[in-house]
């Protein structure tokens, strides 16, 4: 397999930093993204890899993501993960809820992936196999039936249709999109009661990434490499 350049958003912790070493495992290069590089140790404590470059983010703030793609320029992205996301906040029940924190969650988890993707796509276009993955989640999932997480939820459930949509979109060149849920992770966003451990998670993500061709684009996809219900 040959090198590929990877874009990770969130790379400083979680999910995104155990893609950013299971990518960089595999001899790939990543473009490492997170708010503050300067305090993202764990991050920096892999820069003995010469494959790895960090680069500062916020994905909600177009100056920042304008500035991201001045500085990658214009070489070819393989595969764009989007990656950062949000719970939106403790208060979205029935009983309270919190504006402010939703719209954010509608932010970062669903306007942003668009952004990057919309920004990133002469760079995409560069490359032979070119693919653009949201981690989304299950609880996004229309076709599964539990209560409250309204933020997260109907953000999650958003940006799935913001992935088909641009999936057709972007057919035409050769594009791979995707919204993949990664499990249920011990992160600080899934707690430690979750399922799987990081890095169980990021090596079901990284073999599936890896994999994918045009035949799965426009699909909703589990860590493990099984089609999800929408
Ligand atoms: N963990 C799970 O069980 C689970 C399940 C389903 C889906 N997911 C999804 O998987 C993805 C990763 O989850 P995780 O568990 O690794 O979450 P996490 O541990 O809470 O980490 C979230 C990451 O997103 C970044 N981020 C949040 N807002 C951002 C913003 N505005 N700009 C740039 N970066 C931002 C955070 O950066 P800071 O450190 O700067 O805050 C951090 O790097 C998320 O999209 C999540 O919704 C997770």
């Amino acid at each position: 397999m040959s090198q590929e350049t990877i874009l990770i958003t969130g790379a400083n912790r979680g999910i995104g930093l155990e893609l950013t070493r299971r990518f960089l495992s595999a001899g790939h290069r990543v473009l490492a993204t997170c708010r503050a590089p300067d305090s993202a140790t764990l991050l920096q404590s892999l820069t003995d890899n010469a494959n790895l470059t960090i680069y500062a983010l916020e994905v909600t703030d177009s100056h920042s993501v304008r500035k991201l793609a001045t500085n990658v320029g214009n070489q070819p992205i393989d595969a764009l993960i989007n990656n950062a996301g949000t719970m939106g906040g403790d208060q979205q029940s029935l009983e309270n809820m919190d504006y402010t924190a939703w719209a954010e969650a509608f932010e970062v988890n669903t306007m942003a992936p668009f952004k990057l993707v919309t920004t990133f796509l002469s760079n995409l276009r560069l490359s032979k196999r070119p693919r653009a993955i949201t981690l989304s989640s299950q609880m996004g999932a229309l076709s599964r039936k539990s209560k409250g997480s309204h933020a997260y939820r109907s953000s999650k459930a958003a940006v799935n249709k913001v992935m088909q949509v641009l999936s057709m979109e972007l057919e035409a060149d050769g594009i791979v999109v995707c919204p993949v849920h990664p499990g249920w992770v011990r992160t600080d966003m899934g707690g430690a009661g979750a399922d799987l451990s990081v890095e169980e998670s990021a090596e079901g993500l990284f073999r599936l990434i890896d994999r994918m061709t045009m035949e799965q684009s426009g699909k909703f996809w589990t860590w493990e490499g099984e089609e999800h219900a929408w």
